[in-house]
């Protein structure tokens, strides 16, 4: 009673950043930032306004997160699937990645924030293409935060092709079945030497993970929220924060 009490108590109280622990700031974040659409709809607004809302969230909370020291912040903007809506959303989705570094990049320079992106590069417009590489160019050899957009990724397939590569590899003599190891499967993926995510947040209600990071979330710590992306701030991510400093990871052990 007390500890549901303290619980519902801490969620509404304001939390001062500078009082999470910095000793156990998780490395790597991701977001599945979801509840754009419902949150436009909720505000009698097309779907493309909570995308845009939503793109000003990713600022906030990409300040919030250098500010903490978080290392990796991995942003899902757009999944493998989100092709099948209708155009006019996937074009303007396909634009706001140009619009946002075209505002933000000055920016994440002078933070000293490394710009990537995983997912496949081969399907994307050209003028989308053209500006995350533009950044990732620009920021490569930054030594701050990692942004690292999810841009047409999905896991599954991520995993498939790391398995081909893998057999290639086999195939051709260069790797031997004794050595498949979790270790070194990770170098096939796309998120290559990135530390797993330490917390996942999603958005929106959903409790799922939706075909993200399949195999680096597998000791990931989930908080969920009912807050739209469109409505979630600073207070939102550091609560999250919180939350995980609060929780005890084992790995499977005592
Ligand atoms: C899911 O909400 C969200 C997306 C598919 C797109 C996420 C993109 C942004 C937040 C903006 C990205 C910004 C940059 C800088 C790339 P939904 O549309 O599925 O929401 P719904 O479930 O309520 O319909």
């Amino acid at each position: 009673m007390i500890g549901r009490f303290l619980k519902s108590f801490r969620r509404n109280e304001e939390i001062d950043w500078n009082s999470l622990s910095k000793e156990k700031i998780p490395e790597h974040v991701a977001v599945i930032m979801d509840g754009n659409g419902r949150w436009a709809k909720r505000h009698g607004l097309p779907r493309i306004a909570g995308h845009r809302a939503g793109m000003e969230t990713v600022k906030k909370i990409i300040k919030a997160a250098d500010r903490l020291g978080v290392k990796v912040l991995t942003l899902y903007a757009f999944s493998t699937e989100n092709w099948k809506r209708p155009k006019e959303e996937v074009d303007f989705l396909m634009k706001l990645p140009q619009e946002f570094l075209l505002i933000e990049l000055d920016e994440l320079i002078a933070r000293n924030v490394q710009v990537r992106m995983m997912g496949w590069k081969e399907d994307l417009p050209a003028h989308t293409l053209k500006a995350v590489e533009e950044a990732v160019k620009k920021t490569e050899h930054n030594t701050g935060l990692i942004l690292n957009f999810a841009l047409n990724y999905g896991s599954r397939r991520e995993m498939i092709e790391g398995f081909k590569k893998m057999a290639g590899e086999i195939q051709s003599g260069r790797l031997s079945i004794d050595q498949i190891a979790e270790e070194q499967f990770p170098k096939y993926l796309h998120t290559g030497r990135l530390p797993d995510p330490d917390l996942m947040i999603r958005t929106s209600g959903e409790q799922r993970i939706s075909n993200f990071m399949l195999w680096q979330l597998a000791y990931t710590e989930l908080w969920f929220t009912d807050v739209f992306w469109p409505e979630f701030t600073e207070q939102h991510f550091y609560q999250a924060i919180r939350d995980y400093q609060h929780r005890g990871r084992r790995y499977g052990g005592l």
